[in-house]
């Protein structure tokens, strides 16, 4: 199924022109300044590369992955063309295999990308302090479908995190949310 994914999402990536404008992800708009300046990013399911660039510029190191190897070319040049491919790594993965391993991040972004059984690994990944940025398809206000996440759903998964700000309606639900620096050593 993934490798039909992947040659799908080649598809759609393949001769599109990316963004020219490089700004925080579009579901957390109006909350740039949650994100950190410095530490280090896991961009999750990141396609061509525009939240990964958006953070390496704002100084963090980023590693993107993503099952489309054409958005994993297009992300490299994209961060070539901002001059931060010196603090961004992109690698293809499929993610249905599960999050590949590595140390503990101070941002997870997940955006427009929903995957329900890599949520505890998403938390996991996060240093305490760190920030989650995730946003994916909701049934709320839209119809629903089996990409689409159930009302309340990132509440749910997320409880253990201190919530920075969420939204769910128009059919997309977006959760930032911080890992609790309680219990650190
Ligand atoms: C809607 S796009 C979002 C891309 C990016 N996060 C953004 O916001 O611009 C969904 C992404 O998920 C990736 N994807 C889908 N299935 C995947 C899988 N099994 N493993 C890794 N990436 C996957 C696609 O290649 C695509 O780039």
């Amino acid at each position: 199924m993934s490798e039909q994914d992947g040659v799908r999402w080649d598809t759609v990536y393949t001769g599109r022109e990316s963004a020219a404008v490089l700004d925080v992800p579009q579901a957390f708009l109006g909350h740039a300044d949650a994100f950190p300046v410095r530490g280090s990013a896991l961009d999750v399911a990141c396609g061509p590369g525009l939240g990964s660039v958006w953070l390496a510029r704002r100084g963090l190191r980023v590693w993107g992955l993503d099952v489309s190897a054409v958005a994993i070319d297009q992300a490299r040049q994209l961060a070539a063309r901002h001059g931060v491919s010196g603090r961004c790594r992109f690698d293809v993965a499929d993610l249905d295999d599960g999050l590949p391993g590595g140390p503990p991040v101070d941002v997870v972004l997940c955006h427009r990308f929903r995957d329900p059984g890599l949520y505890p690994a998403l938390v996991a990944r996060l240093r305490p302090g760190g920030l989650l940025a995730v946003c994916v398809l909701s049934e709320v206000g839209a119809e629903p479908g089996r990409f689409r996440a159930a009302a309340g759903e990132l509440a749910a998964a997320f409880a253990g995190l201190e919530p920075v700000a969420a939204h769910e309606g128009d059919g997309q639900a977006w959760m930032l949310a911080r890992a609790p620096l309680t219990g650190r050593s």
